[in-house]
Formats: C-alpha cells, sequence, structure tokens
C-alpha cells in the first residue's frame, strides 16, 4: 500500500508584493457610477505616416516603438483601426481559494491512499488567506481600491480584452508583468481546437448536435477569417505591450501557417529590433504519409526593449552521444593512454565504461596576428599559431597546459584537449526537439494543451522567482501550472467556463518540488544547482573552474511537497440591476442590448409587446415564453427572476427564460420556491462570455446559452455532546433544463455529469470560499505520482459526502457544482 512519508505540505506566498484590494462579487455596483471608457491607441505611428507619406519631426511623433513606419513594412487588412474606445469593468472576486484548503485536499488524499482516517492537519501554519478575508470587517472589504492588500494569484473568467484593461486601469498593473504567454486560437480553419468537456478531449457529435449544453470551448471562426483574426490580435498585442515591465518578454505560439502575418505584427507593435528569437519547438511526434509532416509550432518572443531585456541563458545536460556532444571523438583510458573512438563505440557512447575519459580536440588558436611572434614549443617540436592568428593564450599559459596534458598535436598545428565532462552541459539553442507530445508522460486534459517543458523554459528563461507572468489564453491553465511550479506569479484568463474549470482543478491537484529558498521569501531566489565550468582559461591560469548556476534546476527539499499558493477566482463586472437599467436608458442603448441578445436566443423573439422586466416574448403553436434579460455588467438578482415572473403572469405568460451574464448565489432557491406554488416555470440560462465579442461570428443559440444545473443537496446538522453544531453535506444530484424536451433532467451525482464540487462553510452572502474541494482524483496522474502510493483509482473518485464541519459565523452554507460541461451553479442553505 502507501509509502507516501512524511512529507509536510507547503506553499508559496508572496507576502512581500501587494495590490489594491478588489471588490468582491456584488460590491462593484457600489462603485461610482462614472463609467471609465478609454481610447485604446493601436497606433505606432502609422497613421500619421499615411497621411503626410513621412513621419512627423521629433517631438511630434507619436512613435512608441523603435520602428519607422515609412521605412518599415506595415500590414494592412479590412478593418485594421487605429484606436478603439472601449469601456472597462473592474475585476469582481467570485471565489477565493486558501492555501490550506488546497493542503487539506492533498492531505485528505494522502490519508485515503494510508488508509488512516483524515485529520486536517498544519492549518495554523499559514497565515492563510480564508482566515484573512472571514475576521477582516465587512465594510472594510468594500473599501476597494483605495488600500492594498496581500497578492493572490488570479484565473479570470472573461474576454482577455476587458481582462487587460482592468489589469491596467483598475489592478495598476501598467509596466508590472515580467512575461506574458500567449497561444491564441491559431486562426482561420481550425475548427478543431475547441473542447466541449471538462472531462474529455474528444469532442463527441452527440454533444454537438445536442442542446444548449454544448460549450464550444472556443470559437475559432472570425467573421472576416484572417481580418477578423489580425484585428483581434493587434488589439491584444497593444495592450500586452502596456502590461509589460521594460525588462519583459511576450512569448507567442503560432503554427507555420499564420506565423508570417503574426510577425509582421508583432514587429508593427514591439518594433522589429525587439525581436529576441523565434523558437522552433516540436509539437508532435505523429507522421502522415500524405504531405511533409508538420512537426513544429514557433514561438515568436519579442523584448519589451531588447537592450533592457531579463535574459537567463538555459543549459540541457549533454548526454553522450546526445545534441551538444557530437565531436566529442577521442578517449582518455585508465591508464592514461589516448586513442581515437572506433566506429562501434562512437554508435554506443552512453555504454562507455564510466572512467574512460571522452574529449575532442578544440582551436587553440584565435583570429587576429599577434604583436609579435609566439613560437612554442612542444614535444620538441616548435610551433606557430599560423597566419593572422594568435594564441588563445600566453607562452605561459600553453605551457601549463602542457603540463596538464590539455594539448595534443593536430596534424601541423596544436590543438586544446576539451573533456566532455570540463562542462557536463550545453546551452539550450532555438530549435526544441524535446519538447514534442509523445516525448513526455503528460497526460493531456485539453485539446489545444502546450506541454510544461516549452512554458516552463519560458518563465525561466524571461523572469526570476516572485516576477508576474500573465497568459490570456489559459486552456488548462498551462502557464499558472508552470508558474507555480517555479515560484513566479500568475495571472491568467479564459473566455471558456471548460477551460476555466479545468485549470482550477489542475492546479489545485498539482503537487511541486519544494525548492529552497535564499531567505524565506521567493523574491530572494532560490538556490539552484552549479555545474562547474573548466575552460582553457582557468586551467591556462591556473584558476577556479567558473560555477555555472543552472536556475532551471533550483535544489529540492525532499522532506516537503508543495501545493498550489492562494488564488481568486474572479470574473469582469458590475453586479447591479439599477445600475444597469439608468446606464442604458440615459444612453438610449438599452433597448439595443436586450435587442441584441433576445434575437441571439430566439430568432422569433418579438420586443413588441413586452413590457417590465419581460424584455421579448416568443411565441409559436407549442408554446409562449417571456424572456427576461440580465443586465450586461452584472449579474441576474432575485430580485429581478421575482419582478420578471410578476410581469410574465400579467401579460398571461407561465414560461419565462431568465439569460444572465452571472447569477446570484440564491437563484435556486428562488427558481424552487417559485415553481413550488404550480405556476410557472423559470428557467435561468448563462450567456457565454464573449457572445458579444466584436468580430466572432454569431453562432447557434445552443453555443451560446447554457441553462444553469442546479444542485440537490442534503444537509445534516447534528448537535454533539460539546455543544459545538456540526454539518455535513452530502450532494445527491443535479437538476438540468433539457431546451428540446422542455423537462429537466434530474442526474445523480455520481452519474459522471458532475465534474466537481465546492463547499463554503460559511458563506457571507458575496464571496465564495472554498473549504471543501470534491473531484475525481482518479483523473489527478500527477498526485499519484507525487504520493507515490499504489492507489486504488475507485479510492479516488468523485466524493459525495463532505467532511464534517463546524456551524459558525452566518449559519449558512454554499455549494457549488460543475458539470462536465464547465456550468457552474450554485446553492445556497442556511444552517439554523
Ligand atoms: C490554444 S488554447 C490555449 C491552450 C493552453 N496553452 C494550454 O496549455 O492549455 C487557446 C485558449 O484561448 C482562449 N481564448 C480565445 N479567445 C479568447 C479571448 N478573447 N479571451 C480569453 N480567452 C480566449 C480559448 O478559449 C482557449 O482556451
Amino acid at each position: 500500500m502507501a509509502k507516501s512519508g512524511e512529507k509536510k505540505v507547503t506553499r508559496y506566498t508572496y507576502d512581500d508584493v501587494t495590490e489594491p484590494t478588489t471588490p468582491e462579487t456584488g460590491h462593484t455596483s457600489l462603485m461610482s457610477d462614472d463609467e471609465l471608457v478609454v481610447t485604446l491607441p493601436m497606433d505606432n505611428g502609422w497613421t500619421k505616416a499615411l497621411e503626410i507619406g513621412r513621419l512627423p519631426a521629433d517631438e511630434e511623433r507619436t512613435i512608441v516603438v523603435d520602428m519607422d513606419p515609412v521605412v518599415d513594412p506595415i500590414l494592412f487588412w479590412a478593418g485594421k483601426r487605429s484606436k478603439r474606445e472601449i469601456p472597462i469593468l473592474p475585476l469582481q472576486r467570485n471565489e477565493i481559494i486558501s492555501e490550506s484548503r488546497i493542503a487539506q485536499i492533498i492531505e485528505r488524499a494522502r490519508q485515503a491512499a494510508t488508509e488512516t482516517e483524515f485529520q486536517p492537519q498544519q492549518l495554523s501554519l499559514f497565515a492563510d488567506l480564508e482566515k484573512t478575508l472571514r475576521e477582516s470587517e465587512k465594510d472594510k472589504r468594500v473599501d476597494f481600491y483605495t488600500h492594498d492588500e496581500g497578492w493572490k494569484n488570479k484565473l479570470i473568467c472573461g474576454d482577455s480584452l476587458q481582462v487587460m484593461e482592468s489589469l491596467l486601469y483598475y489592478e495598476g498593473l501598467r509596466g508590472k508583468v515580467q512575461m506574458i504567454y500567449i497561444d491564441p486560437p491559431y486562426g482561420v480553419k481550425y475548427n478543431s481546437n475547441f473542447q466541449q468537456r471538462v472531462d474529455s478531449t474528444k469532442n463527441d457529435e452527440r454533444d454537438q448536435a445536442d442542446d444548449v449544453l454544448t460549450i464550444k470551448a472556443f470559437r475559432d471562426t472570425w467573421a472576416l477569417g484572417i481580418h477578423s483574426y489580425l484585428s483581434y490580435l493587434q488589439e491584444r498585442l497593444y495592450l500586452c505591450r502596456e502590461l509589460l515591465a521594460d525588462s519583459g518578454s511576450i512569448f507567442i505560439q503560432i503554427n507555420d501557417e499564420n506565423v508570417h502575418w503574426v510577425r509582421v505584427l508583432l514587429n508593427e507593435v514591439f518594433g522589429a529590433a525587439n525581436r529576441f528569437a523565434t523558437i522552433a519547438l516540436n509539437k508532435t511526434t505523429g507522421f502522415t504519409n500524405q504531405r511533409l509532416s508538420s512537426v513544429y509550432d514557433n514561438l515568436l518572443w519579442y523584448a519589451k526593449n531588447s537592450n533592457q531585456i531579463k535574459y537567463q541563458q538555459l543549459y540541457s545536460s549533454k548526454g553522450i552521444g546526445l545534441e551538444g556532444a557530437g565531436v566529442y571523438n577521442k578517449v582518455e583510458l585508465p591508464d592514461g593512454t589516448r586513442r581515437r573512438l572506433t566506429q562501434g563505440e562512437l554508435e554506443n557512447m552512453d555504454h562507455l565504461p564510466p572512467n574512460w575519459r571522452v574529449f575532442r580536440l578544440d582551436n587553440i588558436v584565435s583570429q587576429g596576428e599577434s604583436k609579435e611572434p609566439q613560437p612554442f614549443e612542444f614535444e620538441g617540436k616548435t610551433y606557430y599559431p599560423g597566419a593572422n592568428s594568435h594564441w588563445k593564450t600566453t607562452i605561459d599559459g600553453l605551457k601549463r597546459l602542457a603540463e596538464k596534458r590539455r594539448i595534443e598535436v593536430s596534424g601541423k598545428s596544436l590543438a586544446y584537449v576539451r573533456f566532455y565532462n570540463d562542462f557536463s552541459v550545453s546551452p539550450i539553442s532555438n530549435i526544441w526537439l524535446d519538447t514534442g507530445t509523445g516525448s513526455f508522460t503528460e497526460p493531456k486534459i485539453y485539446a489545444v494543451q502546450t506541454g510544461t517543458k516549452v512554458v516552463a523554459r519560458c518563465i525561466y528563461m524571461s523572469t526570476d522567482p516572485g516576477d508576474l507572468v500573465f497568459d490570456l489564453t489559459c486552456g488548462s491553465g498551462t502557464t499558472a501550472y508552470c508558474a507555480e511550479m517555479s515560484g513566479r506569479r500568475w495571472i491568467t484568463c479564459d473566455t471558456s467556463r471548460v477551460a476555466i474549470n479545468i485549470a482550477r482543478q489542475r492546479l489545485l491537484s498539482a503537487t511541486f518540488e519544494q525548492y529552497r529558498t535564499r531567505n524565506s521569501q521567493v523574491s530572494s531566489g532560490f538556490v539552484s544547482k552549479t555545474v562547474d565550468r573548466i575552460t582553457l582559461k582557468s586551467l591556462a591560469y591556473d584558476l577556479e573552474p567558473e560555477k555555472v548556476q543552472l536556475v532551471n534546476q533550483p535544489e529540492v527539499d525532499r522532506d516537503a511537497i508543495r501545493v498550489s499558493g492562494p488564488f481568486e477566482v474572479m470574473t469582469l463586472g458590475r453586479y447591479s440591476i439599477e445600475d444597469w437599467q439608468g446606464y442604458f436608458t440615459e444612453r438610449g442603448k438599452l433597448e439595443n442590448y436586450i435587442t441584441v441578445i433576445c434575437h441571439l436566443y430566439r430568432k422569433d423573439a418579438a420586443i413588441q409587446g413586452a413590457s417590465g422586466l419581460v424584455h421579448a416574448v416568443a411565441e409559436s403553436e407549442q408554446e409562449k415564453i417571456a424572456i427576461s434579460v440580465g443586465p450586461l455588467t452584472g449579474r441576474v438578482t432575485a430580485k429581478q427572476i421575482n419582478d420578471a415572473v410578476q410581469d410574465a403572469l400579467s401579460l398571461g405568460i407561465l414560461d419565462i427564460h431568465v439569460l444572465g451574464w452571472a447569477f446570484e448565489a440564491n437563484v435556486g432557491e428562488v427558481k424552487s420556491h417559485i415553481e413550488s406554488r404550480g405556476k410557472i416555470k423559470v428557467q435561468l440560462l448563462m450567456i457565454r462570455p464573449d457572445t458579444l465579442a466584436e468580430g466572432l461570428k454569431a453562432t447557434q443559440p445552443e453555443m451560446l446559452f447554457s441553462p444553469l444545473a442546479l444542485p440537490d443537496i442534503e444537509i445534516t446538522v447534528t448537535n454533539p455532546e460539546n455543544g459545538v453544531k456540526e454539518a455535513v453535506v452530502v450532494l445527491k444530484g443535479v437538476g438540468v433544463f433539457d431546451r428540446k424536451r422542455r423537462t429537466t433532467d434530474y442526474y445523480q451525482a455520481d452519474s459522471g455529469y458532475v465534474a466537481a464540487w465546492y463547499l463554503d462553510e460559511d458563506y457571507d452572502g458575496d464571496c465564495f470560499v472554498d473549504c471543501q474541494m470534491f473531484f475525481d482524483f482518479s483523473k489527478t496522474p500527477n498526485l499519484k505520482a507525487t504520493l507515490k502510493a499504489e492507489v486504488d483509482p475507485e479510492e479516488f473518485r468523485l466524493q459525495l459526502i463532505s467532511q464534517a464541519f463546524p456551524v459558525r459565523g452566518y449559519k449558512r452554507i454554499a455549494v457549488k457544482v460543475v458539470d462536465v460541461y464547465g456550468n457552474e451553479s450554485t446553492i445556497v442553505k442556511d444552517l439554523a
């Protein structure tokens, strides 16, 4: 059975970094009514250059990068703009996940593996985010953006454009991001790179054709094809530039089909002079016979400013016979004799006896005439460096090299003897052959997942521990995962709920090696392994060999395993229906927004005849439904549902569909309560975050609206002898409305429909605090590997009964269920 040992569970936090307090869900409505609208400039001077045929002189130049649009080629496409006005929404914290609770997951799994009873441990060791939140006064928490709090990593559900604007204008992160990784959808005609389910990378025909449950994880369909794609990237790249620190780097992963467009665009935004490298990375080992196989992706690396870039050289171990070691073709045997390796030996380099010292002959002269003649006597003969050359060291140096047997005769001149072990690693270059999906053991949880080796390398090359890393194309959260692994802070976002949920689960179940820090703060850096580099110079001058840091190989504390640090799950928005109504009527936009949403939902939706919070009516022979739309930048409240139901009843309609971008946590209760009166049916549908994004083709309604699955739970409250009440929650199932059949289907919690569920033991009505988290451990191989336990996957299946917990504070719990399509729904219950 298990041999998990007594490793302590640790995590990294970044107490030395602060950030402005961000509003929690529901509190954004308390912010000033003034809408923040900014103009996003997407111009490095090219509009001016076009206008006047040259760039204006000095002060007038609007140039932001070292590039002259008059001289350097610029790309134009249909719809290219030089600026765009966009309203900015604040970010809001919906959920926090504290370090101790993450550690508990691992502890629980470990206990399961060792078959002992679960005892929550070491909670007090952590200055816990959860505790801070619970104990801070609620009214102080609404005082956002005015004081600072400790840094938390961020997983954000939302469109990258708005997320970046918010990071710039509300979160104050201009110039604070050290590295950005983008793995965008690859552009036109690439329809397969979306994922419908949290638990499978395969897209099922049935799911696709089926009802609203289908969530196309990203719609790679662009209204104007490559033109829309370029506009999409242009807007985002200009924002990336604003976020980057002066020493920062951006990496864009792109296949060879569109790389040329993207590269010209990057030249425009960052300046051709700031192109730092282009890396070719092997992405697959699959070959096809139909045409030349395409097995690589490009990684375009630009610096904000190549003169200031933070860059660390990485090394890979050479391995005899591997890349970087190919020219080592001689050997020194244990008795000191030297000879060439035979062909057989060369082909089996890694099987040579360990005490054979492999070496090669290297140059001992450099180009350029010496001032004086440089005769050097070796084994009874005099040698000269040759025409237009000089020795790499002094004559004394050469003598010392000769004493150390580091010189050999090669033809008519001399050569330097370089042993393979003089430097056991070789610098990595811009061709990465070892990154193909077949070459590492990571199981894929997302259809278009990047290997951790790739992203981790980029992080190590361009950042230091504690630096901030941002990925606007989260997917399965590879960048966040690698940032956690390497002790960097992170922010990531995605429009797809499938992606957000996959990433959250991945981070929650991940365990990492604990790296030794120089002092207790991560920002002090890690103690990395070093290797000696014996050089011609160090030998010639009797110097200590140079110590080379392997920054991507920090020293590991074997007594500990590490879990993800605390993070928050966020969305964008301003949650208040009142604000929204005022806002829209005032500017005459209300009708427009509502009409658009209603028509996307039902082509036959009629705005006429609607009244109050019933915004449209759709009528066919079989049905008549009232449609109510939630605020553009807020969540649907219980009040909206109740009022809309009254309005529907007064119109004589008994079926109401409420569409929203987000819902208050108690809407499930409200729905059940209304329906229990037996009169009217209420359906709650979530609108996909990027539904109104410019450039994306309007897709079928089932792609855009997905029904809220409402959890069915049972709570038992016990009254033990010591007087502290304890509660246990059982997840029984989840009810989901099927629009085709017009029925609510009930799925048992263990039917495979539920991907994960989360419990807040003391819900304050605003931010969901993940106290207990349950998901299918059998799908988290990393965890099993770390625990080194021979575990039965059955033991790790989704657990449906919570741990007992004390009833406290608000005497109220919230349960959030995530279904396999990434839809989340929350139910709130009183424990009183
Ligand atoms: C190719 S995948 C990234 C995969 C990721 N590198 C990984 O390892 O899993 C691209 C991701 O970008 C997301 N995406 C596309 N457009 C977006 C947008 N406008 N805002 C946020 N995310 C977006 C998609 O939903 C998708 O998950």
